[in-house]
């Protein structure tokens, strides 16, 4: 959470009172109710009512008037404008098409997108065997492998109680580390890079490598930090 918030800070200057920001499959709003209490107007979308009540418990002991949440299927982020700040951790390599998302991600992003995600890798690594990732093929255009969330014919009650996982598709795609780094820039991000001090220690800490997983920071290239107000 404090990397998180560091690079908020950089991006806005440390102005971050008022600004929007949307936690994308916000599970039970802890991050959120931590971005709303650190000043922005934070808005939590989860897909799981479930989850979604936890939420809504929160927000009422917390009494933050900046502080909301949503039911409703990340996808549909189009639909609720742009917001400053986008945080979408946890939840990308739940997607059938990540790539799709990120250009959609793209258009909502007024300034900054976070994202942590696991990846997929070239080589054979610790993370492909956990998971069971299928071989390295071709999916939007980018590679990746696939991730098997639940059977496809999964009974819906029992995928709402999946409180982890993917929420209307059954598969995910996983982009490879370089495609995901090189989508980014397709879709409009530049600078686009990897933020390494959540690690708890650089050194021996190797979340990492042993997770494929990791903290990316992307800035809409069109932004005009000049003529913006910070
Ligand atoms: C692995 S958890 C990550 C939770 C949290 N964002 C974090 O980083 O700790 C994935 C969350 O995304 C939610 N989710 C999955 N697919 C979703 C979708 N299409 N729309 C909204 N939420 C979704 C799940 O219900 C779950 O709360």
């Amino acid at each position: 959470m404090e990397a998180v918030l560091r690079t908020l800070n950089i991006a806005f200057a440390g102005q971050v009172s008022g600004k929007t920001l949307v936690d994308l499959g916000c599970l039970e709003g802890g991050w959120t109710a931590e971005f709303a209490r650190a000043g922005f107007d934070a808005l939590g979308i989860e897909a799981r009512k479930v989850n979604i009540e936890k939420c809504k418990y929160v927000a009422e002991h917390l009494n933050l008037p900046n502080l909301r949440f949503c039911l409703d299927d990340a996808l549909n982020i189009e639909q609720r404008g742009r917001f400053d700040a986008v945080f979408c951790s946890g939840l990308l390599y739940h997607l059938e098409d990540p790539a799709a998302y990120l250009r959609t991600l793209g258009e909502v992003t007024r300034r900054v997108l976070i994202i942590q995600t696991h990846y997929a890798t070239a080589e054979e690594s610790v993370p492909r065997q956990t998971y069971s990732l299928s071989d390295l093929v071709t999916h939007e255009g980018n590679l990746g492998r696939w991730y098997e969330e639940y059977p496809a014919d999964a009974d819906s009650e029992w995928v709402e109680q999946q409180t982890w996982t993917s929420y209307g598709n059954s598969r995910s795609f996983w982009l490879e580390k370089r495609h995901l780094l090189q989508v980014l820039r397709d879709v409009g991000f530049s600078p686009v890079y990897e933020q390494f001090d959540f690690l708890a220690n650089a050194v021996t800490d190797d979340y990492i490598e042993r997770h494929d997983r990791s903290l990316f920071v992307a800035y809409k290239a069109d932004y005009d930090f000049n003529s913006a107000e910070l």
